[in-house]
């Protein structure tokens, strides 16, 4: 192994939970077995969840690893897709780990995008009163926000997330040479997630990202164009993400932020039955928000137009046909929604957002402001 190592590791420590590391280089999926076994000394066995999308290339390699640094695998593949983080795959996972009699020292692996990430984590929360797992995410929406700061959850039909725990993972590894096998579609997704990070946190960041998409590799598209960049995103929309997950853990105050583009992005998901991907409905949702937040005064026409041109840019969606009334009925099913009001995250400009409560019964008359200009 010695000699294996040539980059620097990126290490963002998020002091959530236990606390925990980030790891981000180029090359790290060769380590995962090392790096478990070192947050997870006790362990002797691993369950491995994996993406089926996500096993040719990196289930076999990692299962491979982990066996190298002492510990024997269980291996559970999960049907891809956000209509199979439900209720039944998540009995199926329990009687899964159940079966592979893991113990309380052994831990979980979460290999995959998101919907891996919640629903194995969500398993590892609950199976004896919880157990540790590792993230090792194979998207870039999970690589910059999913896999870090310990939601887990699985859907319910009434809407996405609405049974899940609070559970941070021991340790989080990102290597974006995973990202090259991914599909170009798949990798736009994370964009809509890294392009929020701009929004919320950074107009230098997000005019950053606008540049690379406007520059000499821009028409092979993201992933080509970002592809020298990724360490330095992955760990600029981490740092980001811990500094808020570490002040609001619980998702009672600032977190609320990261849910920007999220609640109309739920809404677009749900009614779309799931084929409108998490990363396009948030990128439309986003859109929504900031044509919103221009008619209600918040937000600049000219940077609600500079987000609408950066997601086309990057090929993301800017708008859904649904109307404002079947948007509306599913957000209220949203999780975030109490009975009378819901936290809507309004852009103020590009780099800034605030928390703006609305009664319920405003909530279709902000959609309808923002389904077009
Ligand atoms: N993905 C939003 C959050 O972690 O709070």
């Amino acid at each position: 192994m010695a000699g294996k190592r040539k980059q620097k590791t990126r290490t963002v420590h998020v002091n959530a939970g236990a606390g925990y590391d980030v790891l981000i280089r180029e090359g790290l999926l060769s380590y995962a077995g090392e790096e478990t076994v070192k947050v997870c000394p006790k362990a002797g066995k691993a369950a491995v969840i994996c993406d089926g999308n996500a096993f040719f290339p990196h289930g076999e390699p990692v299962e491979g690893d982990l066996y190298d640094a002492g510990l024997s695998c269980a291996q559970f593949v999960l049907e891809p897709g956000e209509d199979h983080k439900n209720v039944s795959t998540y009995a199926e996972l329990l009687a899964f780990l159940a079966d592979s009699h893991l113990t309380r020292d052994d831990v979980v692996v979460a290999l995959g995008g998101g919907v891996t990430g919640d629903m194995a984590g969500f398993a590892a929360a609950t199976y004896l009163r919880g157990i540790s797992y590792v993230q090792i995410p194979t998207t870039l929406l999970a690589m910059v926000d999913s896999s870090v700061g310990g939601k887990t959850a699985i859907d319910l039909p009434a809407g996405k997330n609405l049974a899940g725990a609070f559970c941070q993972p021991s340790l989080v590894l990102c290597d974006p040479l995973a990202l090259r096998t991914l599909p170009e579609d798949v990798f736009r997704d994370g964009c809509a997630e890294v392009l929020k990070y701009g929004v919320l946190y950074s107009r230098e960041f997000f005019l950053e990202l606008k540049a690379l998409m406007e520059g000499k590799d821009a028409a092979k598209g993201p992933k080509y164009a970002l592809r020298n960049y990724l360490e330095d995103i992955i760990e600029t929309c981490v740092t980001m993400k811990r500094d808020v997950v570490e002040k609001d853990e619980f998702d009672r105050g600032g977190r609320k932020r990261l849910n920007l583009g999220h609640t109309f992005g739920h809404a677009i998901e749900l009614c779309s039955g799931y084929r409108i991907s998490h990363g396009k409905a948030v990128a439309a949702g986003m859109a929504v928000m900031s044509r919103a937040a221009v008619k209600k005064g918040y937000l600049s026409e000219e940077d609600a137009r500079l987000l609408e041109e950066t997601l086309r840019l990057y090929g993301l969606p800017t708008g859904t046909d649904f109307t404002a009334e079947q948007l509306a009925q599913a957000a209220r099913n949203d999780k975030k929604a109490s009975q009378r009001t819901i936290d809507l995250i309004v852009p103020r400009g590009i780099g800034a957002c605030d928390i703006v409560r609305i009664d319920m019964a405003d909530l279709q008359e902000w959609i309808e402001a923002g389904l077009a200009w």
